[in-house]
């Protein structure tokens, strides 16, 4: 994939980053990672500092780095390009990390679909321990011995949610966890675990070889630093591009060549899908955030061909814990075929719309509450797009869709109650929220 523009990874040197730190305490470790204002890639944005900070305070004796390369946002690309490009500051930034919590073991959980980078991942990993910057005694230092091994995931977009990541990684099936405790305290073998994302890794080696004043000089108050972008769909230059926080999104799509565009899914199929009036909202957590993934749809584009293709997609990857997300999907999918079709009734839009809006507080991981997302966009911006008029019925259609609605209504009541349970019972069930 074309990288489009300067990426500052390219003019980090190798290793700068990890002698910086390594000079340090690594509670100033931990500090400089707060100062930098370093928030997650992997699209949560949870401030990495404070979540290494959990994990250095928490009891365990094997404390575990996990790099998360799972990757399997539709639309978003840029880890890999951050693997196969500059897989030493990755590395780094993971030891980093093992120095700052006091772990002694790290795990790359590589997407399935990568499996063609690992052997160049291992001979980069046998080089760092050749040089002395992996394994035992590290740079030198008597008391620090840490070491990185990849493991492969099976091919399950769930599995990039780091509580199924880690069950996946213990052999068991890859379901999220009932979150707290959070990994940091209970992770991977029971015992606190930071889990990062390849990018967040990167911007770590590059804050200690640049300093965290340099990240925390760029982009905006709530979000400092720069974010790599991977830009698809209906543009002339796609590929990966850096821009810093607070980049509007029409800057982004002039320079990707994709100004005309109907819409845009920043996020991916869990984002939402900007409509051009807003093209000048910034990309930033404080406005419109994004893990990485920019999908631009010109306009030729059926939209609820869109929105099918991606309900189709969380149909298919729910793990199928919870009801909601796992028959929410399904009524949505069913529901869109039926919009193409011009029979959904302005009262079934509306049930899904409210069926939407309960998979986002009822479900119980970020899948489940962001898979309705590109739906509702669609609804809200372009209600134009969905054919009104049912079209015209014979007896057998009406008598099976009143059935199907009435089944319909009970599940949707169910959930309008749980969701209700769920809001009174938990003021922080906030979509995407990790640590
Ligand atoms: C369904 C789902 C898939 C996810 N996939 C990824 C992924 O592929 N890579 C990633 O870094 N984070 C992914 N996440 C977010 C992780 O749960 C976690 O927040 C992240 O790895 C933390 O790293 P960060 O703080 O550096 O962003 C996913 C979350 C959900 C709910
Ligand atoms: S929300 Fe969906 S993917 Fe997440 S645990 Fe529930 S069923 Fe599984």
């Amino acid at each position: 994939m074309t990288i489009r523009n300067t990426i500052t990874f390219a003019s980090i040197p190798t290793d700068k980053g990890l002698k910086a730190a390594l000079e340090k305490e690594p509670k100033s470790v931990i500090n400089d990672v707060i100062e930098s204002g370093l928030r997650g890639c992997g699209g949560a944005g949870f401030p990495t500092g404070i979540k290494w900070k959990f994990a250095a305070k928490a009891e365990g004796a094997q404390k575990t780095v996990i790099c998360n390369a799972d990757e399997g946002e539709p639309g978003t690309f840029k880890d890999r390009v951050i693997l196969a490009e500059w897989p030493d500051l990755v590395f780094e930034g993971m030891t980093i990390a093992a120095y700052a919590i006091g772990a002694s073991s790290g795990i790359v959980y590589l997407r399935a679909e990568y499996a063609y980078m690992r052997k160049m991942l291992e001979e980069c990993l046998e080089k760092r321990r050749q040089a002395g910057m992996l394994g035992a005694k590290i740079a030198g230092k008597e008391d620090f011995s840490f070491d990185i091994h990849i493991h492969m995931g099976s091919g399950a977009y769930v599995c990039g949610e780091e509580s199924a990541l880690i069950e996946s990684l213990e052999g068991k099936r890859g379901e999220p966890r009932n979150r707290p405790p959070f990994p940091v305290e209970i992770g991977y073998e029971n015992a606190p675990t930071i889990v990062n994302n390849v990018e967040s890794l990167a911007w770590v080696s590059a804050i200690f070889a640049n300093g965290s004043k340099w990240f925390k000089g760029a982009g905006t108050k709530e979000s400092p630093g720069y974010k790599l972008m991977s830009i698809s769909g209906d543009v002339k230059l796609p590929g990966v591009y850096e821009f810093p926080f607070g980049t509007t999104l029409s800057t982004i799509l002039e320079a990707a060549g994709g100004e005309d565009a109907k819409a845009v899914a920043v996020g991916g199929a869990s984002g939402t899908l900007v409509p051009p009036n807003n093209f000048a909202c910034k990309i930033c957590f404080e406005d419109v955030p994004t893990g990485g993934s920019i999908i631009v749809f010109g306009k030729n584009r059926n939209l609820l061909d869109v929105a099918e293709n991606f309900q189709e997609f969380f149909a298919d990857e729910s793990c199928g814990q919870c009801t909601i997300c796992r028959l929410g999907n399904v009524k949505l999918l069913e529901g869109i075929r039926l919009m193409k079709q011009g029979q959904c009734t302005d009262q079934h839009l509306e049930d899904l719309c409210s069926l939407g809006a309960s998979m986002q507080i009822a479900s119980k991981c970020g899948l489940g509450q962001t898979s309705p997302n590109v739906f509702l966009s669609v609804v809200k911006h372009f209600r134009d797009e969905i054919p009104r008029h049912p079209v015209a019925e014979n007896d057998d259609q009406k008598t099976e869709k009143a059935k199907s609605s009435n089944l319909f209504q009970s599940v949707v009541q169910l959930f309008r109650t749980d969701a209700d349970t769920a809001k009174n019972n938990s003021g922080t069930n906030k979509k995407g929220v990790s640590a």
